[in-house]
C-alpha cells in the first residue's frame, strides 16, 4: 500500500510527481507529498487527504526543481494527517524519505535515536528511519548511499524508500525489500514508481527492482547494487501497457469502465489458449509443472480478498473435474499457523496486484518447504509473477478501481481453463463434458457483453430501490456460493452498507434471524443442480417477508415470479455460470455505491495493493 514516485531529469519535477500520484493514488489516498531539491534545499509540501488538496495547497508555488520524490499514503503507524503525511524529513532537514512498507522494528531504533536527542514530529515508523540513517550518517561520516546500506542491514519489515540528500542535488536513492519498485528509463531522465503507470506517458523501458537491492538514480544513470555494494546489472524491460488503459475512456469512474471491459478482458484471458473446435487448451505455465500437478498430494489455493473467492470457486471445480483434493486458504492465516507442505503439494497463489503481502510471504515459505508456486497474477512483472515456479497472467489490463471486477472474472476464465487441462491431461473428464464446458466458456464474453447491455437499465432501477438499505443477505449454493461471497464483499466495499455472503442452505443456522420486510436478500439462484433447493430457500425468506432480489437464469419463471426484483443471465453449464451471475452483482454494488454519493473508485480505508500485512 502506499504509491510512491520519484523523477530525475531536465524537465520540471512537480507536474511529473503529481500525475504519477494520481495515477497511483488506487494504493493509498489518505495524504500526499512531495519533496523537491531545488538545488539548494529541499522543499517539502504535504497534506492530509486525496492528491487533490495536495495541489490545491501547493497551487501558485512557483517550484524550479527537476527532480523530487512524492507518496500518496495508506495509513499504518499514525493517523491520516498534514503531520502524519510523507516525505519525513531528517532532524538536520537535509535528507528526505518517502516510504512504503513497515518497519517492524521501529519503536527500538526510535528508542535508541530519543536517546541520542533526536525528536520526532510524526508517529510513524517512516521518521524514525529516515533519522537512523541520518545518524548512520554522520557517525560514519559516509555517503548517503553507504548510510542506506548500513541501516538496511538493522531494519526488519518491508520497504521501498527513496531518498534525497541536500549535499545531491542530482540522485535519488531508492531500496527495496517486499514492496514494489520499478525505474522508467527515459531520455536522460528516470521515473521511479511502485508500479509503471506513473512512467507510462514518458518510456516504455523499465527495470523491476528487486528485493534487497539498492539504486542509485541520477538523469543519465542507473546504477544498481546488492546491500553488499556490488554493482548488479539492470535488467530493462520492455511494458507491453498503452496509456488509455489507465484512464477513464468517458466513464465516470473506472469501476464502471472495468466492468463494462469485461467482455474483451475475458476475451483477453482466454485469447491463443483455448481451442473449441480443436477441443485443446494451451497453458505453457500448467504444462511446465504438468508432471508436479498430475502426481500432486494436493493442490492449496492461497489468496485474499476477491482473489480468494476465486480459489473458493477453483476448488469447486478442480476437485469435481480433476479428483485433486484442493484446499483454499487465506494467505495471512496459512503464513502463521504451522501447515504441513510437502515437496508433492502444489500452490496455486492467485492475486490480482502479484504484491499482496501476505499472499507473497505465505509462498516464500511454503516454497522453502518444498512445494512447487503456480501464480495466477494480473500484473506483469510483479513480485508473485515472479517468485512462481510457473504460471499464467490474467491479461486483465491494469485494474485501477480498488474494488475489483474485471480481475475477479479474468481469473475465473484461466482457473477454468487450468482445471479443465488438468482433467484433460489426467483423463478424468469425458470428452462430452470437456467439448460442452470449452464451448460454453468460447461463448462468455458475449454472454457478458449481453447482461451488460440488457440488465444494466434495470439493475440502475433496483439500485434505486435498495440504496438506503442498513444490511444485505447474500445466498448462494454449490458454484454460485463463492459469487454471494463476492457480491456481499463488493456491496460492502463501495456502498459501505453491511453484507454477509452465506451458503443459502446455512441460512437457517443463525442468518434467517436477521430476516424482516427491511431486509434485501439477494439470491445468486440460476438453474442448476440445487436450483429446487434454493428455490426453497427462497420461499423461506419471502415467508417471513424478506425482499427478495435473485440472479435468475434467462426463462426460470419459477425463481423469477418468486423474487422481488430479478437479473437475468444468459443459461450456460453450472461450472461456467458463476462467471455471468457475477456480473449483475458488480452493477448492483456500483450503482448503489453512486447513489450514495461514495466514491466507488476509492472507497474509505481501503487500498489496492495491500502491501502491509
Ligand atoms: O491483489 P490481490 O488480488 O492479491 O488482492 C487481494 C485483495 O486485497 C483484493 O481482492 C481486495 O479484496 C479487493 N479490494 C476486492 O475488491
Amino acid at each position: 500500500m502506499c504509491g510512491i514516485v520519484g523523477y530525475v531529469g531536465s524537465n520540471l519535477a512537480y507536474p511529473v510527481l503529481i500525475d504519477g500520484l494520481k495515477k497511483l493514488e488506487y494504493r493509498g489516498y489518505d495524504s500526499a507529498g512531495v519533496a523537491l531539491h531545488t538545488g539548494n534545499s529541499i522543499e517539502v509540501y504535504k497534506k492530509e487527504g486525496k492528491v487533490s488538496a495536495l495541489e490545491g495547497s501547493v497551487y501558485g508555488k512557483n517550484i524550479q526543481a527537476t527532480i523530487g520524490i512524492g507518496h500518496t499514503r495508506w495509513a499504518t503507524h499514525g493517523e491520516p494527517s498534514d503531520r502524519n503525511a510523507h516525505p519525513h524529513s531528517s532532524n538536520s532537514g537535509d535528507i528526505a524519505m518517502i516510504h512504503n512498507g513497515i518497519i517492524e522494528n521501529y519503536a527500538q531504533l526510535k528508542n535508541e535515536l530519543l536517546q541520542k536527542g533526536y525528536t520526532f514530529k510524526s508517529d510513524t515508523d517512516s521518521e524514525v528511519l529516515v533519522n537512523f540513517i541520518e545518524d548512520i550518517k554522520i557517525n560514519n561520516e559516509c555517503s548517503l548511499e553507504e548510510a542506506v546500506r548500513i541501516a538496511l542491514k538493522r531494519v526488519v519489515g518491508a520497504y521501498v524508500i527513496l531518498l534525497l540528500d541536500k549535499d545531491l542535488p542530482d540522485t535519488i536513492i531508492a531500496a527495496r525489500k517486499g514492496s514494489p519498485l520499478v525505474i522508467g528509463i527515459g531520455d536522460n531522465a528516470h521515473y521511479l514508481g511502485s508500479d509503471a503507470s506513473p512512467m507510462l506517458a514518458y518510456t516504455k523501458e523499465v527495470v523491476y527492482i528487486n528485493d534487497y537491492e539498492l539504486a542509485i538514480v541520477r538523469p543519465d544513470e542507473l546504477v544498481l547494487k546488492n546491500l553488499g555494494n556490488e554493482r548488479i546489472t539492470p535488467f530493462v524491460q520492455k511494458l507491453d501497457i498503452e496509456l488509455a488503459s489507465i484512464e477513464k475512456g468517458g466513464f465516470d469512474h473506472f469501476m464502471l469502465k472495468e466492468i463494462f471491459e469485461q467482455p474483451q478482458t475475458i476475451f483477453d484471458s482466454l485469447r491463443g489458449r483455448m481451442d473449441a473446435e480443436q477441443q485443446s487448451i494451451t497453458l505453457s505455465g500448467v504444462d511446465k509443472i504438468a508432471d508436479k500437478l498430475l502426481k500432486a498430494n494436493r493442490v492449496i489455493i492461497v489468496a485474499c480478498g476477491t482473489s480468494w473467492h476465486a480459489g473458493l470457486l477453483a476448488e469447486y471445480v478442480i476437485e469435481e473435474l480433476c479428483r485433486i483434493n484442493v484446499e483454499v486458504e487465506y494467505a495471512s492465516e496459512f503464513r502463521y499457523r504451522n501447515p504441513i507442505i510437502t515437496d508433492q503439494d502444489v500452490i496455486i497463489a492467485i492475486s490480482q496486484s502479484g504484491e499482496t503481502a501476505d499472499t507473497l510471504v505465505a509462498l516464500e515459505n511454503a516454497k522453502k518447504q518444498g512445494a512447487t508456486i503456480f501464480g495466477l497474477v494480473n500484473v506483469v512483472g510483479s513480485s508473485i509473477a515472479r517468485i512462481a515456479d510457473a504460471g499464467a497472467y490474467t491479461h486483465a489490463g491494469p485494474e485501477i478501481g480498488v474494488a475489483s471486477t474485471k480481475a475477479f472474472t479474468a481469473q475465473l476464465a484461466v482457473l477454468y481453463l487450468i482445471a479443465l487441462k488438468v482433467a484433460q491431461l489426467k483423463g478424468t473428464i469425458e470428452a462430452t463434458l470437456f467439448n460442452k464446458l470449452l464451448a460454453d466458456l468460447a461463448k462468455v464474453p458475449e454472454h457478458v457483453k449481453e447482461i451488460l447491455e440488457d440488465q444494466d437499465a434495470i439493475i440502475q432501477e433496483i439500485a434505486r430501490k435498495y440504496s438506503d438499505a442498513r444490511d444485505f443477505l447474500y445466498l448462494g449454493r454449490g458454484y454460485n456460493f463463492p459469487i454471494a461471497l463476492e457480491g456481499a464483499l463488493k456491496l460492502k466495499e463501495v456502498s459501505y452498507i453491511h453484507a454477509e455472503g452465506y451458503p443459502a442452505a446455512e441460512m437457517k443456522h443463525g442468518p434467517i434471524a436477521l430476516v424482516d420486510d427491511q431486509l434485501p436478500v439477494v439470491f445468486v439462484a440460476t438453474k442448476d443442480s440445487y436450483h429446487e433447493k434454493i428455490i426453497s430457500n427462497i420461499q423461506e425468506i419471502k415467508a417471513r417477508k424478506g425482499k427478495v432480489i435473485a440472479v435468475v437464469s434467462h426463462g426460470d419463471e419459477v425463481a423469477a415470479d418468486l423474487a422481488d426484483d430479478v437479473m437475468f443471465v444468459p443459461q450456460v453449464h453450472e461450472i461456467i455460470a458463476p462467471i455471468l451471475s457475477v456480473i449483475p452483482l458488480q452493477l448492483l454494488s456500483y450503482h448503489i455505491g453512486v447513489n450514495r454519493g461514495l466514491d466507488v473508485d476509492k472507497p474509505r480505508n481501503l487500498a489496492k495493493s495491500v502491501t502491509v500485512e
